[in-house]
């Protein structure tokens, strides 16, 4: 029936406690919450100590609230609590002790919503006296005492540390306010025991005073072990050892003590009250052997030194010659260099050498052993035996030599006559160390040794000729038992450096002409390929550059004109780098052939027309001349009219006047003389020229101010004199002229 009822009632009460919920749903808000410390944030042990968490909401409707309260602790939830009463939410920490010391805050939470207070520090102090407490006062060496150590009251995260004479001998950590240690204490004595605690709050801990002190007093354990080993003098590999280790004076059972035999760190056996143990001496057996008792903790110890004389020693096992090449012959020799010779005699000791069906035949001298070396690298050892101890070498690797392949001989960098370059020699094959040697003919030159893998042999040589290249060679040999293997002749290409650069003109400088086309040829001795660069001197520049497979090249300058008049040179380099430059060679452009004829000619047409112009001139005075002689001849006239006109003008024209009248004489002369017509016509053209010379010279003569009106007849005389210096300097030089001029005067 009870169950029944209790689960009607389970389903009564949920359904109206769903029913109401869907009803009227609650509306609130969290507005605030705090957190306090009563009665104070600082307080010693013993305080009841109450955490407060005060929230306050505000909601609509009756229904309760679900609180959900939680408390931390520096970070770490403490305490929760789920309330519908809206009271503050305590947290009572009753009789505070130093581990409550921390950092407390306190959230709310309500359906989801939530809210964190304020942190504060509470801070408990005073701790209290740790108890100190061991079970025993007096016990013997080894023997266990149980030491407590209490911290009444506390709480927390303790560590125990417990001190033996003020020294820290354990460390213990608890979660509760008491430790219990055990402690042993392994030599007599009176120990003096105490503790303390320290209680962790993060992040500190505060430690307690000291305990009170306890007193123990150890007392020695009467027990020893004894260590026996027979023979104990003059032990020989092979003698046979008899060791025992037992206890003296033991009052205990023998249940409660364990014997161990041991040599270093092994355990030759173990026992309760004795232990036996025998063995062949070998020379590694010498060494300490130790005699341990345990009981407890109490550990007691004898010793003893054993020293087994070797009887023979390790044999070694070595090979010549030292060096060997596949299928050389040689001879492995196993050894004991020494023996015990008051127990061993040397022919009792035998010789082994393995593998067993190795090649190699025992020769009649003890251990050696001969045979053709492998092709391969092989292990040997080999065993000595004597009094049934054996003893084996360490193994012998033989590695057969390689012997070297056909050295290469090679160039390293460029080759250049009367410089330094590298040879250098190297096998693909063969083990080191390899000599290798450079030959130039049959002449040895240097021999150098690489006995590194990364090792080069490289010779520095320089020859004269480009020819002298192929003379060397180079051997290698790494077996001095054998001939080495000499390289092919070395090859390759030298370059020789320029010389001798030489700038010719083409065609020859003393035939250049305007408009010619010329070739600069620039010639090298040396190697190609070589760039030749033309310059003209005064331009930095070239004037043109090409490199070429010839050691010759030409540059054409077409059409040449005047200022290409200059000084040329050129230069070249190759691959050995030496730049040489031509002498220089000055070039002068000369005139074209027609331009010189053309000057000739017009100079040559100058000349004939003023030798014309002369002639012509020269004839027509004579004909004046003549026309005045008959002029002065004939009877004056009566006044003209014409003559009348004349004087009308001033008196420098007087002999104008003359002139006019020598016209009328000339047309009689004209008409008395038909026969020479071609001069007389000429004649006619020269007498009539004075009259257009005349009237344009005396015209400006007023215009002239520097001239006095005075002066004007004398000048316009002597005008007129220098402009027909021709016919003035005849009449001057002729007096006749002269008189003929007087003889003019009277007519003004
Ligand atoms: C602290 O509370 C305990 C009861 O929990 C009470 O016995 C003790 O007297 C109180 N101590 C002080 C100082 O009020
Ligand atoms: C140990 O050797 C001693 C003699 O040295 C012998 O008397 C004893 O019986 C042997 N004990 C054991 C356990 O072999
Ligand atoms: C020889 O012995 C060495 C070890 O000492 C080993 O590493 C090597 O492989 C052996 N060589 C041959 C050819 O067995
Ligand atoms: C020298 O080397 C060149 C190529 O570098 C090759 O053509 C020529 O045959 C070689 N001469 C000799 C003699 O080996």
């Amino acid at each position: 029936m009870g169950p029944v009822l209790l689960l009607i009632s389970t389903l009564l009460s949920s359904y109206f406690h769903s029913g109401r919920t869907i009803d009227v749903p609650t509306t609130f808000t969290i507005r605030n919450i705090t957190l306090a410390i009563e009665p104070n944030t600082d307080v010693i042990r013993d305080t009841n100590v109450t955490v407060r968490c005060k929230a306050i909401v505000s909601s609509s409707g009756e229904q309760p609230l679900s609180r959900s309260y939680t408390i931390y602790k520096d970070s770490y939830e403490v305490y929760t609590k789920t309330t519908s009463s809206s009271e503050d939410l305590l947290y009572p920490l009753p009789q505070a002790r130093v581990s409550n010391t921390g950092k407390y805050k306190c959230k709310i939470d309500i359906e989801g919503r939530q809210m964190v207070s304020n942190s504060k520090k509470l801070t408990v102090t005073g701790l209290s006296r740790p108890m100190f407490h061991i079970n025993k006062g007096v016990v013997t060496e080894g023997e266990e005492v149980t030491a407590r150590c209490a911290a009444p009251q506390e709480t927390g995260s303790i560590f125990f540390y417990f001190y033996e004479d003020s020294k820290e001998i354990v460390e213990e950590r608890v979660s509760s306010n008491q430790a219990e240690v055990k402690l042993r204490f392994s030599s007599a004595g009176i120990r003096r025991i105490h503790c303390d605690y320290t209680v962790l709050i993060t992040p500190d801990s505060i430690k307690s005073s000291e305990s009170n002190i306890a007193t123990v007093s150890v007392k020695e354990l009467f027990i020893t072990p004894v260590l026996e080993i027979f023979p104990e003098y003059n032990i020989y590999e092979g003698d046979r050892l008899d060791i025992s280790c037992t206890i003296r004076n033991s009052p205990y059972s023998s249940q409660a003590v364990n014997l161990f035999l041991s040599q270093g760190t092994q355990l030759l056996s173990n026992g309760n009250s004795k232990v036996n143990y025998s063995m062949i001496a070998l020379a590694k057996d010498s060494g300490e052997f130790e005699c341990r008792l345990e009981m407890g903790n109490v550990v007691k110890v004898a010793t003893k030194m054993v020293s087994v004389t070797e009887l023979f020693s390790v044999p070694t096992l070595t090979m010549s010659p030292a060096e060997v090449f596949p299928g050389d012959d040689m001879r492995l020799t196993c050894r004991s260099e020494n023996h015990a010779s008051e127990r061993l005699h040397r022919d009792e000791v035998t010789y082994t050498i393995y593998p067993l069906e190795s090649h190699l035949s025992a020769s009649r001298q003890a251990g050696v052993f001969s045979g053709k070396t492998l092709l391969y690298d092989f292990n040997y050892t080999c065993t000595a035996q004597a009094k049934g101890i054996v003893k084996r070498s360490r193994i012998l690797t033989v590695r057969p030599k390689v012997s070297v392949s056909q050295p290469k001989i090679s160039l390293l960098g460029k080759v250049i006559v009367g410089r330094p370059f590298e040879i250098r020699c190297q096998s693909d094959r063969g083990s080191l160390p390899i000599n290798y040697t450079l030959w130039r003919k049959n002449n040895w030159l240097n021999t150098t040794t690489v006995k590194l893998p990364d090792e080069q042999a490289v010779f520095t040589i320089t020859i004269q000729r480009s020819d002298e290249i192929s003379q060397f060679m180079c051997e290698a040999q790494n077996n001095l038992h054998a001939n080495g293997i000499l390289s092919k002749s070395l090859n390759g290409t030298v370059t020789v450096p320029l010389s001798d650069p030489k700038l010719t003109v083409n065609p020859s400088l003393a035939d250049i002409a305007e408009g010619d086309h010329i070739h600069l040829n620039c010639a090298i001795r040396g190697t190609w390929p070589v760039t030749f660069k033309w310059y003209r001197t005064g331009i930095a520049q070239p004037l043109y550059t090409t490199t070429s497979k010839q050691t010759s090249m030409d540059f054409q300058i077409p059409s040449l004109g005047s200022q290409d008049s200059g000084t040329y040179y050129c230069e070249a380099i190759n691959d050995a780098n030496n730049l040489v430059r031509s002498p220089s060679v000055t070039i002068e452009v000369h005139m074209a052939m027609w331009k010189k004829a053309v000057i000739v000619a017009a100079c040559l047409l100058v000349v004939a027309v003023l030798v014309l112009l002369l002639v012509l001139r020269f004839k027509a005075k004579r004909g004046k001349r003549e026309a005045a002689a008959e002029l002065s001849v004939k009877p004056s006239s009566p006044k003209s009219d014409d003559s009348f006109a004349v004087n009308l003008i001033h008196d420098k024209e007087v002999y104008n006047a003359a002139t006019v009248r020598v016209d009328k004489a000339v047309t009689s002369v004209w008409s008395e003389r038909p026969a020479n017509a071609a001069s007389d016509e000429e004649s006619s053209v020269a007498s009539s020229e004075p009259d257009v010379e005349y009237t344009e010279v005396v015209h400006p003569q007023p215009a002239d101010p520097a001239r006095g009106a005075a002066d004007h007849h004398d000048y316009g005389s002597v005008e007129y004199a220098e402009l027909n210096a021709e016919q003035l300097e005849i009449n001057h030089t002729q007096p006749e002229v002269n008189n003929q001029q007087d003889l003019l005067v009277p007519v003004d």
